[in-house]
């Protein structure tokens, strides 16, 4: 259902007086709302003048009413119901999710003309579970029910799913309330309107999450295949009940990333050789039996743009340089070594270097001193530090390396595009693999995970993720 929410108390005072006039200029049915600060609005003005708003502006065509629980004026009750609207009876917790959610909703319509609306807010992945479980309580009661801030968002782009009327939007830099989404996000990105009971459900763990590229490049892909699927952001602080919250929502395909990439592991009925050997699992997804099947996407999509870097397979006896010990590096140490390439992995802390090379038969020497080395293992030198991302992105890992034009450089870091090592490189003639190439390469590879197809060309024509950052 497609409505427009006019929140009156955003206008300033002259605009108050022209609020009237929207519902005439709209097709949409128009809810009227003015919040009180206590429940997140910017209403500034005494109780009494908020009441007389209502009733003075909320018989002018407006298709519901949205009114607070506690809120006791019968008479404006009386006289704008007369004239038409519906309530919508409405309940807020700005800090939480209360105990006793699901009785307080049953509660809360005082009429079967009034519509109970419940909008409260995660502080972790127990309180989503939570209000999911209300969501099974209330079971077809007509309803809206929403889950405010990061915690809460799948909450709001799965509401067709789960059973909501509809979720709240609002334009992009002028949020009304914490976790809103823009209308034309909800809409292009996530499919909104194609969401529905049947829709299957995939998304990214991690913790930040919320800025992630993913959903962009999987909902593009699910989108040109018409699949009948959303792909999502989970902000996720503890495991154990994000699980429960999978399977409640009958999540079919996880991406994950920095900090779980090891603590799922224990979470898989099935893995793929490459998550033990790198120690990390990026890439989840249900099968047959409903048990977790984990891979490991890093390392094919380090290699895939290097492939093609190389005419399409790494030359014998390729000599490698590894900038960093990190999660990044074992996925690349581990492609590189498995490909039958020569590496020195260099490191700020030479242990992590030194472990790093023991695990994979490797050499390993400190970041400073090792440079010197370099010039044995540059055919190819890959860099995966976050070094040359914001806020160090005027720096470089290697400063004293004299590019001879004929290394191949890769730079894991993708925004920006073009890092100062990479730069230098290229100032030198050499050709360079960027991070985007693989960030997008490990992303078709989870696409082919999740749905058994390749990821849609059009799709890729289609993706606009780079262009909002720095070249
Ligand atoms: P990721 O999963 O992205 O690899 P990580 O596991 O935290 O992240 O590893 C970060 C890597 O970047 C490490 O190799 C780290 O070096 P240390 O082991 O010495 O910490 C490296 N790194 C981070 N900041 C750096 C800096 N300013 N200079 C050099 N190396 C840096």
């Amino acid at each position: 259902m497609d409505l427009l929410e006019l929140r009156a108390d955003f206008l300033r005072q002259e605009e108050l007086s022209r609020a009237v006039e929207l519902p005439r200029k709209t097709d949409l049915p128009v809810i009227l709302t003015v919040r009180r600060p206590g429940e997140g609005g910017k209403w500034k003005g005494e109780e009494r003048d908020r009441v007389q708003l209502l009733g003075k502006i909320g018989s002018a065509g407006f298709a519901f009413l949205d009114l607070e629980e506690d809120l006791e004026a019968p008479d404006l009750e009386r006289r704008v119901l007369a004239s038409g609207p519906r309530i919508i009876r409405s309940l807020h917790d700005t800090r939480g999710v209360p105990e006793d959610l699901t009785r307080r909703v049953s509660a809360l319509a005082r009429s079967p003309r009034e519509i109970p609306k419940a909008a409260v807010t995660p502080r972790g992945a127990l309180d989503l579970l939570r209000l999911l479980q209300v969501f099974q309580d209330l079971g077809p009661l007509q309803k809206v029910l929403l889950g405010m801030g990061d915690f809460g968002f799948p909450s709001r782009v799965l509401a067709p799913k789960l059973g909501s009327l509809f979720c709240y939007a609002s334009p992009p830099r002028e949020s009304a309330a914490p976790g809103h989404v823009d209308p034309q996000t909800l809409d292009e990105l996530f499919r909104y309107h194609q969401i529905g009971p049947g829709t299957r459900v995939f998304g990214i763990i991690g913790n930040p999450v919320m800025q992630s590229l993913s959903p962009e490049i999987h909902n593009s892909g699910f989108a040109a295949l018409g699949r009948d699927a959303v792909y999502i952001p989970f902000l996720v602080d503890e495991l154990e009940p994000f699980f429960q919250v999978a399977d409640s929502l009958g999540v079919h395909g996880l991406s994950v990333t920095v900090p779980y990439k090891e603590k799922v592991i224990p979470r898989l009925e099935r893995q793929d050789p490459s998550v033990s050997a790198i120690g990390a699992c990026n890439t989840m997804r249900r099968g047959t039996d409903g048990k977790w099947e984990g891979t490991n996407t890093d390392a094919p999509g380090f290699l895939a743009p290097l492939l093609s870097a190389f005419g399409g397979r790494l030359p014998p006896g390729l000599r490698a340089t590894v900038i960093g010990a990190g999660g990044a590096s074992r996925a690349v140490v581990h492609a590189l070594a498995a490909n039958g390439a020569r590496v020195l992995v260099l490191n700020r802390t030479p242990s992590r270097a030194e472990q790093l090379a023991r695990e994979f038969g490797v050499q390993a020497a400190p970041l400073d001193s090792g440079v010197k080395l370099m010039a044995r293992f540059n055919d190819l030198i890959v860099q995966t530090t976050k070094v040359g991302m914001s806020p160090l992105s005027a720096e470089d890992p290697v400063p004293d390396y004299v590019f001879s034009g004929k290394e191949v450089a890769y730079d894991l870091v993708y925004v920006p595009r073009t890092t100062a090592f990479l730069k230098r490189a290229l100032a030198a003639g050499c050709r360079v693999v960027r991070g985007d190439q693989m960030l997008l390469a490990q992303a078709f590879e989870q696409f082919r995970f999740f749905t058994g197809s390749d990821y849609p060309d059009e799709a890729t024509r289609r993706l606009r993720i780079f262009s909002r950052y720095p070249a």
